[in-house]
């Protein structure tokens, strides 16, 4: 949804059809989004997007991660997604934990540790059509049914997380500039 250099601020990112609840994570078209500030920009957690406080901090993202994994592992419709993945989910659950308290608005957990996220690169090794990502939204959406009981907290996590996974499609019918 934007120039590269746009990660971060959902105000500036371009307005999907149906528009953006403020606030909400964006999908950069480079990338993933960021709520604000930059990740270059020193931060206090939370600040310009007040998700990570709503949904209570990382020990409830850990916990919406914890299931997420928990249906990929189970989900029939997401074996084929649990396959592309290492057996041992322990590293990749970290680095999603930390990616999404960053995503929320909580401190740089990710960036610090692991650049810019550059989503649609780290995902082009992987064939992601709309079976792919529908299955990965189903996982979220179980988890987040189970995790979030704040209705209007969950769909806006779930829209914006819809979006981003439509964002990393690689198929034929959704190619991307590569560099991307
Ligand atoms: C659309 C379907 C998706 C598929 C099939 C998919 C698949 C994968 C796979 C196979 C990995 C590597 C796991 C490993 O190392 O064992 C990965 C990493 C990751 N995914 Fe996804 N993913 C999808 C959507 C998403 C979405 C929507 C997000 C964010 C909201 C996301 C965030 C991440 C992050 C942060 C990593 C780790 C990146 C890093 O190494 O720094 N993924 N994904």
């Amino acid at each position: 949804m934007n120039p590269p250099t746009n990660l971060t601020n959902p105000t500036k990112a371009p307005t999907p059809a149906g528009g953006t609840p403020q606030g909400v994570p964006c999908v950069s078209r480079t990338d993933v989004l960021r709520p604000v500030p930059a990740p270059s920009v020193a931060s206090a957690p939370g600040e310009g997007n007040p998700h990570f406080a709503q949904l209570g901090g990382e020990p409830v993202i850990r916990q919406l991660v914890d299931r997420f994994y928990a249906h990929m592992d189970a989900l029939p419709q997401a074996a084929a997604v649990r396959a592309m993945h290492s057996a041992d989910l322990g590293p990749v659950k970290r680095v999603l934990t930390h990616y999404l308290v960053e995503w929320t608005g909580g401190p740089q957990a990710y960036s610090v540790e692991r650049g810019h996220p550059r989503l649609r690169r780290k995902h082009q090794a992987f064939a992601i059509g709309p079976h792919e990502r529908d299955a990965w939204m189903a996982c979220m959406q179980a988890a987040l049914d189970e995790v979030v009981s704040d209705a209007t907290l969950k769909a806006q996590l779930a829209q914006a997380f819809a979006r981003t996974a439509d964002f990393l499609r690689n198929d034929a019918a959704h190619a991307h500039q590569p560099s991307r």
